[in-house]
């Protein structure tokens, strides 16, 4: 009897140790986990280096920034989870401040309390027994998340049995769907309906329109000094005279002809309606140069984006000398004998690129900043504003992105006039160059820049910090808007940052957006609700059909670009559920049905989607927003009418998901 006992208990102590799987954390799908900012990485910090705690190095693990979650699905087949954690030292900031939790089916089963940028790594070592979900989460205390570079290091997971890795998280995104038709050969003109330009400045708006080529364009009743190209649509040339003019564009081409009014306002105000383009930071970064700025020009035409009303072509950081830096093409002269500013080499002519870039119809983004050097550490135009913006006019540069960063060191603090001053430097010295230079202000929502933007003469401001390809990032930017509709309106604009749709990846590789369709279509639907200049991050070279499709809905890029220039406000936020509601000029309201499900995250467990339902209904009721009687819905995406509605609509959304729709009173006949 006692030699049975031996055996079964040899046996069972073999099968654990035959059947038993150690799985390291760096090995599964890191596109399971949402990260606050940045991309997780494998054995490497957030920004890719050693992972690094209090100065200790760890081969193996995962970098990543608060907040981020990670659900694990071990349904019960877990036995022990290990790791160190901390801060990466990599940031070297004492604004660090995370907290570590482990979770077990909504329980906490570790905590590490709040670690700072010096505190030793905190080992884990738990017993995970019977635990259906592992919840790994970091949260940036109660300060923010700047700065908040977080690793789990040495992280193992020991099971009792073999499980595949990609079982043992929850694949995020289903395949992309594509709701809007495409456009038919018929000529059909979608340009802003509105355009602003200061007198006796160069003139550039080419006519954005659908349909078969070859198609000619033209333009009745244009002002004095402007003429348009039959060809290309595009209208060009100088107003002196200021004032109002009505202007009706006509395309015409083999299966019939379309027009429409385009009013031309000759004054003071710019950004008439939301800047649309591309802007190379998200997916390039630092590995710009100007063969990509010309694929993106190129891709911008022959994807047909042009066609929507897309127009900008943006470089964002590292076109100037980088002081001090190891690589050769960044190396040189910083500016020439008049202070007049130098690109690096990998900009060899900036002026031949813009006339590029002009060639098709579009126009050219720069970027600076108002301290010695821009975020990436690139020259940037302190004490040189008066030359640089004299040099952007002299090249034909139309945008200027300007980046507080290291303007941090000569502020004298963080007041208002001092956060006003620099911006109001530029302001100064854009003004007397002859070229209208769309100025956007980039200081992540300091002093509540939305208050003062356009006082220091912004056409629009950054809101927020930089943004991420997760819902984590993007529905937190997004959702946080409400409150900033007072201060959007023509030529002033609230920027929530760039769009995280298509191949992204801060370059030079480059990835699949990690937003699922239905957080893409969220995406979109939300920054054209809330009337954001919207510009493209990804690489415009490769877009597959489904981000083509997001980005040429002309029913939702009306909503964005209505002249009426009113931002969204939330009108309704419960149970997960919110509605957001934009007037427009026709006198319809744009609707966004969104099926957020950000609860409020009071504790730890509230991070955790655990039982996430695929969908939900939502209750639009007519008097909410301020229709009463009968009234018509559209669904924008589908561009379908769904029909005629009393006192309320009900939809379905998607989980993460929207139902977009234009709704408008309809007046009932007189008998
Ligand atoms: C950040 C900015 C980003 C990008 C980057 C360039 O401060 O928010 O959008 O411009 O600098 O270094």
């Amino acid at each position: 009897m006692k030699n049975v006992v031996y055996v079964i208990m040899f046996l069972l102590f073999f099968s654990s140790v035959l059947f038993s799987q150690t799985i390291w954390l760096d090995e599964i799908d890191l596109s399971a986990i949402e990260s606050g900012w940045g991309s997780p990485h494998a054995n490497k910090s957030i920004e890719d280096n050693p992972l690094t705690i209090a100065g200790k190095t760890f081969e193996r693990g995962i970098g990543t920034h608060a907040v981020s979650t990670l659900l694990l699905k071990l349904d019960g087949k877990g036995k022990s989870f290990s790791a160190f954690v901390g801060v990466d030292g990599e940031t070297k900031s004492e604004k660090a401040s995370i907290e570590f939790f482990v979770l077990g089916d909504k329980n906490v089963l570790w905590q590490s309390g709040v670690l700072k940028i010096n505190d030793e790594a905190k080992k884990i070592e738990l017993d995970i027994t019977g635990i259906k979900q592992l919840g790994l989460l970091v949260t940036g205390s109660t300060d923010g998340i700047d700065y908040d570079h977080a690793d789990w290091c040495d992280a193992e997971i020991e099971l009792i049995e073999n499980v595949p890795l990609s079982n043992l998280v929850t694949k995020r995104g289903i395949e992309p769907y594509i709701l809007t038709p495409k456009p038919s050969d018929n000529p059909k003109i979608n340009s802003a309906k509105v355009f602003g330009v200061r007198p006796g400045n160069p003139f550039l708006y080419t006519i954005a329109a659908t349909g078969k080529r070859p198609m000619s364009f033209g333009a009745d009743n244009l002002p004095d000094g402007l003429t348009i190209d039959k060809t290309t649509g595009q209208i060009t040339g100088k107003v002196e005279q200021r004032g109002d003019y009505t202007v009706t564009l006509t395309a015409e081409n083999e299966f019939g002809h379309a027009e429409r009014e385009l009013l031309i306002s000759v004054g003071d105000k710019i950004a008439l309606t939301p800047p649309m383009g591309w802007n190379s930071w998200n997916c390039w970064a630092c590995a710009v140069d100007d063969a990509k700025v010309r694929a993106s020009a190129d891709a911008m035409v022959s994807s047909g984006l042009v066609n929507h009303g897309w127009t900008y072509v943006n470089i964002d950081d590292c076109w100037e000398i980088k002081p001090d830096a190891p690589e050769p093409e960044l190396q040189g002269e910083a500016r020439d004998k008049d202070g007049l500013i130098n690109t690096n080499k990998k900009f060899p002519d900036m002026k031949a690129l813009s006339d590029y870039v002009h060639s098709k119809g579009l126009k050219l983004g720069i970027y600076s900043g108002p301290g010695p050097l821009t975020c990436a550490g690139f020259t940037a135009s302190y004490k040189y504003e008066e030359q640089d913006a004299k040099q952007y006019a002299a090249w034909g540069i139309d945008y200027l992105k300007y980046d507080w960063c290291s303007y941090n060191e000569i502020a004298k603090d963080r007041s208002l006039p001092e956060l006003k001053k620099p911006y109001s430097v530029m302001r100064g010295a854009l003004d007397k160059v002859p070229r209208d230079i769309v100025y956007s202000l980039c200081q992540y929502g300091m002093g509540n820049v939305w208050e003062w933007g356009a006082e220091v003469g912004g056409n629009c401001w950054r809101t927020t910090g930089d943004i991420t390809d997760t819902w984590a990032s993007m529905s937190r930017i997004g959702f946080n808007q409400a409150g900033h509709e007072a201060y959007a309106k023509p030529g002033n604009w609230n920027d929530p940052d760039m769009l995280v749709v298509g191949l992204v990846g801060w370059g030079p590789q480059l990835h699949p957006s990690r937003l699922t369709p239905d957080e893409q279509y969220t995406h979109i639907s939300l920054w054209s609700l809330l009337a954001s200049p919207l510009l493209i991050g990804c690489d415009l070279s490769r877009m597959d059909d489904f981000t083509l499709n997001l980005l040429t809905n002309d029913e939702v890029i009306e909503i964005n670009q209505d002249p009426l220039g009113k931002q969204a406000s939330r009108i309704y936020e419960q149970d997960g559920k919110q509605i957001w509601v934009k007037e427009l000029e026709d006198g319809s309201k744009a609707v966004g049905l969104f099926y957020v499900d950000t609860r409020e995250r009071k504790s730890p467990p509230d991070y955790f989607d655990w039982e996430k339902k695929d969908k939900t209904t939502i209750t639009l009721n007519a008097a909410d927003i301020g229709i009463t009687g009968k009234f018509s819905v559209r669904d924008v995406w589908r561009q379908k009418d769904i029909g005629v509605f009393e006192n309320s609509f009900q939809t379905e959304a998607p989980y993460h998901g929207v139902a977009l729709l234009r709704v408008a009173g309809v007046k009932e006949k007189m008998d």
